[in-house]
């Protein structure tokens, strides 16, 4: 990884933004500008070399962001919002920052052809019904207009097209990545993750730590492949050093086959694996699990997944990348940062 290059992160406090600040600094010699409202994910990036941060407004620092742009050989525009409790509470601030500020910056990247590696989503593949799920054959089957949940997953079907099509007849030199659930240490805010408006992982640490009941929304019945943060990172620098050219143009999906679980099954291993840890085996042993219907909890406006099973041989063939960590492991090394108070990340920088 060692061809200089000036990246891009808007987006960068974010749960994939701010492990792909750690990891370029880390194993690149990449130059990184990076840009967020908030810096609490990188505050152990700050300050290093080859690293600059601002602090803004997606929304209204459109000329900075032009200005870098400009000066960037590529782009990651990683700025959304990505829980699903929001896309049905509140569709019209996802339209606006997923879509509308995203739109701006894949047309400044068209203006002044620089290559843009955006984020798309598993979510795009919506209830399809292959067995896994294939970027280049599966159908996209989202749910009717009233069940808004689909607003994020066909904003970024659209800006997907969008893209394709910049690419296929104006020359932007692109990639798409879709990441199928990805976890780790800073996925969402474990003290804070409002019932319902985080990822199912955070939402159930919090509960268990806390005393609250973990709710298995429809039962816990809908599975997920769920993919360690440090596997993805390993995909997105090969994705970004684009050697040779094998990245552009293409789509990939990011994510474990292997690791297949229910949600049911999470919620058990979870609860055995807190159980482990000094102070928490109490509060472990007396959680309870109920189950909660998902118009209860999310609303009439939710649907859900039922199975989410990513096909990589596209990331294998084309990137000689495959996933190596297991859910049992990524799951200690997410509750060792929340409750042992240990960052595996900053402990290897360390060694
Ligand atoms: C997520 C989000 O849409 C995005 O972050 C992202 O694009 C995508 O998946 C991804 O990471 O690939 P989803 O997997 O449905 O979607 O998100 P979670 O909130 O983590 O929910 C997973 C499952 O757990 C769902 O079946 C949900 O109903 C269930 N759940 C959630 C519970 O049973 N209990 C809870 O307290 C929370």
């Amino acid at each position: 990884m060692n061809t200089s290059k000036n990246v891009l992160i808007l987006g960068a406090n974010g749960f994939i933004g701010s492990s792909l600040c750690w990891a370029i600094l880390n194993r690149t010699n990449w130059n990184l500008t990076a840009f967020d409202m908030a810096d609490g994910k990188i505050q152990h990036c700050l300050g290093r070399d080859r690293f600059v941060f601002k602090k803004g407004d997606v929304t209204k620092d459109t000329d900075w962001i032009e200005a870098q742009i400009e000066k960037s050989d590529v782009v990651l525009p990683l700025v959304a919002i990505a829980t699903p409790a929001l896309y049905v509470k509140d569709p019209i601030r996802v339209y606006n920052l997923d879509y509308e500020s995203n739109v701006s910056v894949i047309k400044m990247c068209v203006k002044h052809k620089k290559r843009i590696i955006f984020p798309s989503t598993s979510e795009v593949y919506g209830m399809c019904q292959d067995s896994s799920f294939d970027e280049y054959s599966s159908n996209l089957t989202l749910g009717p207009i009233p069940k808004e949940r689909w607003i994020y997953s066909c904003i970024k079907q659209l800006l997907d097209r969008l893209i394709w099509a910049y690419g296929a007849h104006e020359g932007l030199d692109f990639t798409l990545v879709r990441p199928f659930n990805f976890i780790g240490p800073k996925l969402d805010d474990v003290k804070n993750p409002k019932e319902g408006s985080s990822r199912v992982l955070t939402q159930f640490i919090h509960n268990i730590i806390n005393g609250k009941s973990i709710k298995l929304v429809d039962g816990g019945k809908a599975r997920r492949s769920f993919t360690f943060i440090d596997d993805a990172m390993d995909c997105l620098l090969k994705i970004i050093e684009n050697k040779n050219g094998c990245a552009s143009g293409q789509i990939f999906n990011i994510g474990n086959p292997y690791m297949d679980f229910s949600i049911k099954q999470l919620a058990e291993m979870l609860v055995e694996l807190v159980a482990t840890y000094p102070g928490y085996a109490e509060a472990a042993k007396n959680v309870k699990i109920e189950d909660v219907s998902s118009k209860d909890y999310y609303g009439e406006g939710y649907q859900d997944v039922a199975y989410r099973i990513p096909s990589i041989k596209h990331a294998e063939e084309l990137l000689g990348w495959k996933p190596k960590t297991d859910l049992k492991t990524a799951l200690k090394l997410t509750l060792d940062y929340h409750l042992a108070g240990k960052d595996y990340e900053l402990e290897s920088a360390r060694a």
